[in-house]
């Protein structure tokens, strides 16, 4: 996706040899009117799935998803990484592992907004171990939902995770692969657009 590849060339920063920073238009400030295109580049690249919900995790899945369910004219539910007041019951949950912070957290979502004959498309902002990913599958697992695929802004290819959900069969669309972040450059994985 063009746009957003420029828009990363133009604001992002490689911190460092495996972090991109992003929070210009994605991770802090967003830019609504990119998150629309991105929005509608997912909704083409699911098409035909009969997709019936949207499935990310808070805080920098939302913004993506929004837009994306709102094209695609369905629900988006956000694992939550924090028990809710109000959220008691009926709760599903799953655990990631985080490699940078080294520890295990929990998400969870209610049972009621993830049902048996849901078609789930996944989305998140970054996909680079695939541990969030693979607990949001977990989720839908547990609902007995159907996974229509899992749809990333931002795939760090240099990480596993993009290859381990493709070598499980799950059908990954990453809107910018991120090829390489050595020396403060960064480089896209070469390929076709569509
Ligand atoms: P790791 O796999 O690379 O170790 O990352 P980890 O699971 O610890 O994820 C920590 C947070 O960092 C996640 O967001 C994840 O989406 C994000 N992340 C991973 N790699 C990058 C990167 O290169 N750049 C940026 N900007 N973020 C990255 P989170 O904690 O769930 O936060 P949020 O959703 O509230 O933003
Ligand atoms: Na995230
Ligand atoms: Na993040």
């Amino acid at each position: 996706m063009d746009i957003l590849k420029d828009k990363i060339l133009s604001e992002g920063t490689a911190l460092s040899e495996s972090v991109l920073k992003v929070d210009n238009f994605l991770n802090h400030q967003i830019d609504p009117q990119l998150m629309h295109e991105i929005g509608a580049e997912f909704k083409k690249r699911f098409e035909g799935k009969g997709v019936t919900k949207i499935l990310t995790l808070e805080s920098s899945g939302i913004a993506p998803s929004v837009m994306a369910g709102l094209l695609m004219d369905v629900p988006v539910v956000f694992a939550r990484k924090r028990q809710s007041l109000t959220l008691t019951d009926g709760l599903l949950t799953s655990e990631v592992y985080s490699y940078t912070k080294q520890e295990t957290n929990q998400i969870c979502v209610a049972h009621k907004f993830l049902e048996e004959d849901d078609t789930v498309l996944i989305i998140d902002d970054f996909l680079a171990n695939g541990k969030a990913a693979e607990a949001l599958i977990d989720l839908a697992e547990q609902a007995e939902s159907n996974i229509a695929g899992i749809g990333i802004v931002i795939e760090k290819s240099f990480q596993e995770g993009g290859g381990l959900l493709r070598d499980r069969g799950h059908h990954v669309e990453s809107l910018a692969r991120i090829a390489n972040l050595a020396e403060g450059k960064i480089e896209f994985v070469q390929e076709r657009e569509n």
